[in-house]
């Protein structure tokens, strides 16, 4: 059964016009599922919708909105009123790398609502016609950088741990109900905005970096079996030993050593 079988006709991506966004847009479309795109930029996000109607005999609609605005997702579920939405993913994401106290409080409430408020408004006003009936799958975007206190990524890393931790309660609460949610945990991944923040390799046994397409393939594999996962061997190895392995503190230290060397702070 493939995806458009067990969910239904429609999903939606939000943060789609590039990276790990774009790469669930190409797989879904390729599945047969129509889609609604979302992201701020109205050219990138044009010329993915025109490549996929080319590409795949699927429907595609864009909607250009801010995800860190106050109320954006009661104003996308008006916007696609009557087109049910059979799955939903969260990829949207923003991250500030440096100090904590170096931002003001309106970036980080900023950084608050793109990566926590409206993925769980999302998930609610999405959530709610699927459980009505009976079916349907929510992925949400989450990262190696939610499992312990990652040092100059600090709120971004806690945001990721409120995605992990919302994906995790609600794949318990909803899986009766057929609606599988999933919390895709990728560790670093070659998208535009992971290459543009410049990192340096921080160290010879550092994780492979994967590609979107990588990250996205696992994370569909995996979807209504695990409450959450770990994209990619090295990280899921990487993961055991700082989780499983090493005391917290040793964790925590080598989280904030490695994005200082990485982004030469
Ligand atoms: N890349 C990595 O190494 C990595 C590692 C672990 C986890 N992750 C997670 O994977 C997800 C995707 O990351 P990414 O690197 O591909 O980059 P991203 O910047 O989080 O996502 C890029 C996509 O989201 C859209 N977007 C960003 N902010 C938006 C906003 N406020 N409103 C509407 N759309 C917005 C962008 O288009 P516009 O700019 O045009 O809006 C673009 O289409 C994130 O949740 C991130 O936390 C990434």
């Amino acid at each position: 059964m493939n995806l458009k079988q067990k969910y239904g006709q429609r999903a939606l991506v939000a943060g789609a016009s590039e990276g790990i966004g774009a790469a669930f847009s190409h797989h879904l479309a390729a599945e047969g599922m129509d889609l609604v795109l979302i992201s701020r930029g109205r050219e990138k996000l044009d010329l993915l919708a025109a490549s996929l109607r080319n590409t795949y005999p699927v429907e595609v609609d864009c909607i250009y909105a801010d995800l860190s605005e106050r109320d954006v997702a009661i104003k996308i579920k008006e916007q696609v009123k009557e087109l049910d939405i059979d799955l939903l993913v969260y990829n949207a994401a923003l991250s500030f790398i440096g100090a904590f106290e170096k931002n003001s409080i309106e970036e980080q409430e900023q950084l608050a609502q793109t990566n926590m408020i409206t993925p769980m408004n999302m998930m609610k006003l999405f959530g709610e016609p699927m459980l009505k009936k009976g079916k349907g799958a929510v992925i949400l975007m989450a990262s190696l950088a939610g499992f312990q206190g990652s040092g100059f990524l600090s709120a971004y890393g806690a945001s990721k741990a409120f995605n992990r931790v919302l994906a995790e309660g609600l794949w318990y609460e909803w899986k009766s109900r057929g609606v599988d949610v999933i919390a895709c945990c990728a560790g670093a991944t070659s998208t535009p905005n992971f290459i543009d923040t410049k990192p340096e390799k921080a160290s010879p046994f550092a994780p492979k970096v994967q590609a979107p397409e990588e990250v996205v393939s696992e994370c569909l594999k995996v979807l209504g079996k695990k409450p959450s996962f770990i994209s990619g061997r090295g990280n899921r190895i990487a993961s055991f030993f700082m989780q499983k392995i090493m005391p917290r503190k040793m964790a925590i230290m080598i989280m904030g050593d490695t994005t200082r060397k990485m982004y030469r702070i």
